[in-house]
């Protein structure tokens, strides 16, 4: 791990329980993992699905996992309420030792989780009414509680009117708000989401997405969001944790891993939201200067270190000569100001590496990428 990125990481390697328990931060965390591995008994032998795992999920914060397929990302999740056991290591929920509880606590614990799925795992017999009762009726609240419960529950995720629908009678994203609904019936304090919004078109997607943010803000509930859809992170969490093999190798503020992702597998999995070169630009772009009045081809990132956008007017007086845009944008993440410009300087006093420094002021990173006539 680079030093970069270790110094992000908010506890402490290696892992020291008694020390850790110390820091003020960590003693607020909602969740915590603390060593945590999980090794599976594959049919070709033991598979390490998580090794090392340390991390501080807070209270109220959406936090969100990504990783290549395999990652063990879905291991990860389901160690917070148990549905997987972990074969080293700790989970703290409210600074209390899961690994210590007992089938009945372990009931208890559950329903303080609430989870929803890619494929919604809904009860295609039953209505949606039904579908969001049935936890209820299980856990053996009386009728008029479960009436009261689930009407407010349908009112929230926007499904009054189709109470008497089944599954089947649902549009993808209708049985994603059944599949919250449910989720939340025992006012849960803590809502997992695997891959939720990846069976959804980017619309649909979108309405989830709002549901969540309003179901953390109006409820205060902790989110643990897995997804491959970087844009949902980007949308919705606070905090991102990438995973490779089962270690965490990156993990910081969204802005700021998105900005400037550290670790390959980081910047692979971001590599989408980032500008690539115009293919047609790319084909005309010499490494040289070709002649002498080519035009200096220069890339400037806002990594989102600065929360201001950039100064235009003064950037352009700065690089003197001709400034064209060829490419760029600037978009905002967590308040802070993401994006890169593309821009062609010709006719400058300026040689490539002056305007490279005399544009340096304006963005974190300045890039001659080459010339073009
Ligand atoms: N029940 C199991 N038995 C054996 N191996 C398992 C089991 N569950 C998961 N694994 C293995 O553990 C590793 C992590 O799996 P996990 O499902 O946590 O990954 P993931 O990051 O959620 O992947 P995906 O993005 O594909 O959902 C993988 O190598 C997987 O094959
Ligand atoms: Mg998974």
């Amino acid at each position: 791990m680079t030093a970069a990125i270790q110094r992000r990481l908010e506890i402490p390697e290696p892992h020291n329980a008694e020390k850790t328990e110390l820091h003020p931060e960590l003693n607020r965390a909602h969740v915590r993992f603390i060593g945590l591995g999980k090794t599976y008994n594959g049919r070709q032998g033991p598979v390490a699905a998580l090794q090392g795992i340390d991390l501080a999920i807070q209270r109220g914060e959406v936090f969100g996992i990504i990783g290549r397929s395999g990652a063990g990302k879905s291991s990860l999740v389901r160690t917070i309420n148990r549905l997987e056991q972990p074969t080293s290591g700790r989970v703290l929920i409210d600074q209390v030792d899961i690994g210590e509880f007992d089938e009945d606590r372990l009931v208890a614990l559950r329903r303080r989780i609430g989870m929803i799925f890619q494929h919604f795992n809904l009860m295609s017999a039953k209505t949606v009414w039904q579908n969001v009762e049935l936890p209820l009726k299980v856990a053996g609240v009386p009728k008029e509680q479960r009436e009261k419960k689930v009407r407010e529950l349908l009112e929230l995720v926007g499904l009054q009117e189709k109470h008497k629908a089944y599954p089947a009678q649902l549009s993808g994203g209708q049985k994603q708000r059944v599949g919250i609904a449910r989720a939340l019936v025992h006012d849960p304090d803590i809502l997992l989401c695997d891959e939720a919004t990846s069976a959804l078109d980017p619309e649909t997607t979108q309405s989830i997405l709002g549901l969540l943010r309003e179901i953390n803000q109006r409820l205060g509930l902790t989110i643990v969001l897995i997804t491959h859809e970087m844009a949902v992170i980007r949308e919705i969490c606070d905090r991102v944790v990438v995973l490779e093999h089962g270690r965490v190798v990156e993990q910081g503020p969204v802005w700021e891993v998105f900005g400037n992702p550290q670790h390959e597998v980081s910047q692979t999995l971001l590599a989408p939201l980032q500008h690539a070169l115009p293919e047609e630009l790319q084909s005309r772009l010499h490494g040289q200067a070709p002649c002498a009045d080519a035009a200096v081809v220069l890339r400037l990132q806002f990594t989102g270190s600065a929360s201001d956008e950039p100064d235009l007017a003064a950037l352009f007086t700065a690089l003197g000569g001709r400034v064209k845009l060829l490419q760029g944008g600037v978009e905002r993440i967590q308040g802070h100001a993401l994006g890169q410009l593309l821009l062609a300087v010709s006719g400058s006093a300026f040689s490539a590496g002056q305007l490279s420094e005399r544009a340096a002021p304006w963005a974190q990173r300045v890039e001659v990428v080459g010339y073009v006539v």
